[in-house]
């Protein structure tokens, strides 16, 4: 073979390479670009939903949604989060009454109550675990209302709830307190449109002080 041939066979192969090189690069590229896409997209479509189809929710699709909940940050990785799953309609009746006869309380499939292990906190950061445990479990419960708008359901964070109520039907030990009770199912409404319209950005960003 001639020096010309080695040296023509080499470039068509080298050029081969980075174009293979190239594709792979774009295709990384790409996956990268959807994820974020995907994600810009569950977040915008993320909305309260407070209506349910009277069908149960799998159990792989909660695994998965607490499964996102326990990737939530943690300070100090305590991870101070529980959960109180609640399929039976008698208790979900008696929760309804606790959050002030909220109907979506009462008609969910299944609610997913976050609570927060406020001791498992404060064994290490004192006064401040009964803050990071609630910011924490806060986080978990919103990455379960992303996961829930990721996978076609509808979900609702209800807070108006009297917390003593609920910690005795849960039976809760003193040092965990309930933090959101999130109802879940395949939606059965559109999400509403925005009556509140958001807060302008501009109102809200500080530079330096307040
Ligand atoms: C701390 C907290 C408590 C809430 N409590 C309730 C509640 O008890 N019942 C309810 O229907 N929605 C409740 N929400 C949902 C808000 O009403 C809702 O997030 C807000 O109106 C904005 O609507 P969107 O989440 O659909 O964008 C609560 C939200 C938060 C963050």
């Amino acid at each position: 073979m001639s020096r010309t041939a080695l040296t023509r066979r080499h470039i068509l192969q080298g050029v081969g390479t980075a174009a293979l090189l190239g594709q792979a690069y774009s295709l990384a590229h790409a996956v990268e670009n959807r994820d974020t896409a995907s994600f810009a997209a569950v977040v915008k479509r993320r909305r309260m939903i407070r209506k349910y189809e009277d069908r149960p929710v799998p159990e792989e699709e909660i695994k998965k949604l607490l499964r996102y909940a326990v990737r939530a940050p943690s300070a100090g990785n305590l991870q101070p989060w529980e959960f109180v799953l609640v399929r039976d309609p008698e208790v979900r009746a008696e929760l309804a009454k606790a959050a002030m006869n909220q109907n979506s309380v009462a008609t969910a499939p299944i609610i997913i109550a976050t609570c927060a292990d406020i001791q498992r906190m404060g064994e290490k950061y004192g006064t401040r675990g009964a803050f990071y445990s609630l910011v924490d479990t806060a986080f978990a419960s919103l990455l379960i209302l992303l996961g829930a708008t990721e996978q076609g359901l509808g979900a609702c964070f209800v807070g108006a709830y009297n917390p003593e109520e609920v910690a005795r039907i849960f039976q809760l030990p003193s040092h965990v307190r309930p933090v959101g009770l999130i109802t879940l199912g395949y939606p059965a409404e559109k999400p509403r449109k925005p009556t509140n319209k958001k807060i302008p950005l501009e109102k809200l960003i500080h530079e330096n002080t307040w």
